[in-house]
């Protein structure tokens, strides 16, 4: 029996949102959120869970369903990752935005940290794992330096098919592979895209490319859970089934629409009010380098769903905070201060981990020196949770809002919860808000403006529109 099929280990399991220091029970000052705050939003939370229902319903949010429908292409994965890992000493993903930040922050929160440096036999066999999400050119020509293409699989992630960045760095290797592998090079390209839409599945298919598609209804930042973040982690070892069905146990905790069972509808409510009280920017930190790049994750998911000029009605209301990326204990030395005394605009969330991998020992040592002795005898793991206890302690002293996201460990079936839990909240954010949390209008424009600028046919008219507006005025710039 897998382990998360046991109830007893599943609740042992439990990813948890601990609010306390948001409340006026423990907070002191104006910020403190009361009981009754919490209550007057009673209509409203009503409404919004009403509202995620009813889009669920229909299809509107079908990321949701991801625990749930894909064993099919779970299988098929497992499969091909195998192959991959007996055949490939790399495996590069070509990606950008919510093709990328999931890969990355799973494979760092489920594989040893430096993972792509130990040898071969201590990785399990499995290839060393890239992601190559920009497009500055002595990064891609550096990665060649320590690749060998004719040893690498090449997976290229791109919903739309055609996002610029992907699509170059797809040509870049597409000529280096027939360059250096010659007829069979398409085994070497597994293409991750929507099934219809879009060049990359014309492109597939004329060439014979392996494919997995990203299903219809489901948007970059949510998609690690389907093909674009499990084959990668399969890839590289990771229990995808286990990660899916953390999911499945957030989805269920996250169905109720009581907001104090809610940790999804809680936590965007707590964020939600407040915003009401210009709380405009939103720190996720992590206690845990194993952690460290869901908080890169989190911020494109919040950001690029949230912020947004017009509600659902048409109103301009420039709604979002800004994510901020912090990782403890480093960011204490760096901008903890900032937290503690600066302005009063920001909502902390800490990630704790109550069992690190990893136990480590302090050694005793220089008995005769009171300020160092003292640390012998313990452990680097009672060290970090002092050290994240007293920053929430200086926190909340302070009258500063925060909250953590208490992991019991860091396993496949913990992370699959905390995304998911983090999406669902997101979604909620988005109903509280009345805007649409899944578009990304403002990406979209620089998107075309690059299309313009690089060419595209069709955008012509998009390119004359930016000539017009290109300032050439040298008085402005020194
Ligand atoms: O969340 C999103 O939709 C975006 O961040 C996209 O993931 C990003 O722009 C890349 O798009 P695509 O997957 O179409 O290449």
């Amino acid at each position: 029996m897998k382990r998360y099929n046991d109830i007893k280990w599943r609740e042992s399991m439990r990813v948890r949102l601990d609010y306390n220091k948001m409340t006026a029970d423990f907070l002191t000052g104006e910020d403190a959120i009361t009981k009754e705050q919490l209550s007057s939003y009673q209509d409203k939370v009503r409404e919004a869970a009403v509202s995620m229902d009813e889009k669920r319903k229909a299809g509107l949010m079908k990321w949701r369903e991801l625990p749930y429908n894909q064993q099919n292409v779970v299988q098929e994965i497992l499969t091909t990752a195998k192959d991959i890992s007996e055949q490939y000493d790399d495996f590069v993903l070509l990606g950008i935005g919510g093709s990328a930040l999931g890969p990355l922050a799973v494979n760092q929160a489920l594989n040893h940290i430096y993972y792509n440096d130990l040898p071969k036999s201590k990785r399990g066999g499995k290839p060393r794992f890239f992601v190559v999400d920009n497009i500055d050119p002595e990064r891609m020509s550096a990665l060649f330096d320590i690749i060998d293409v004719r040893k690498t699989l090449f997976n290229v992630v791109t919903k739309s098919g055609s996002t610029s960045e992907t699509m170059a760095q797809f040509l870049l290797v597409h000529d280096m592979l027939k360059r250096h592998v010659g007829n069979d090079y398409a085994k070497q390209i597994v293409a991750t895209t929507d099934e219809q839409k879009g060049s990359l599945i014309k492109i597939a298919r004329e060439e014979g490319y392996k494919t997995f598609f990203v299903p219809d209804g489901v948007g970059g930042r949510f998609s690690q859970l389907c093909p674009v973040g499990l084959l990668p982690a399969a890839v590289c070892g990771i229990d995808i089934e286990e990660m899916l069905a953390g999911a499945a146990y957030m989805d269920e905790l996250c169905s109720t629409h009581d907001v104090y069972a809610n940790p999804a509808y809680m936590g965007g409510l707590l964020q939600y009010i407040a915003m009401t009280s210009g709380k405009n920017i939103t720190v996720m930190m992590p206690y845990a380098d194993s952690l460290k790049l869901m908080a890169d994750w989190y911020a494109q998911l919040w950001a690029e769903s949230l912020g947004k000029k017009y509600s659902l009605d048409g109103q301009v209301v420039h709604t979002g905070q800004t994510p901020v990326r912090a990782l403890g204990v480093t960011d204490q030395h760096s901008q903890v201060q900032l937290y503690t005394e600066g302005p009063f605009d920001k909502v902390i969330t800490f990630l704790t981990v109550d069992e690190y991998r990893n136990k480590l020992e302090i050694p005793k040592g220089f008995e005769s020196l009171p300020d160092v002795a003292f640390l012998g005898g313990q452990t680097f793991d009672d060290l970090i949770k002092a050290e994240q206890n007293a920053t929430e302690y200086a926190l909340l002293k302070a009258g500063r809002l925060n909250m953590a996201i208490r992991f019991p460990k860091v396993n496949a079936f913990t992370v699959g919860q905390f995304m998911y839990l983090l999406e669902v909240q997101t979604a909620f954010e988005g109903e509280l808000l009345n805007i649409n949390a899944f578009d990304q209008p403002g990406v979209e424009e620089g998107k075309e403006a690059t299309y313009a600028l690089m060419g595209r046919p069709g955008f012509e008219s998009k390119k004359k529109e930016l000539d017009s507006r290109e300032p050439n005025k040298d008085e402005y710039i020194i």
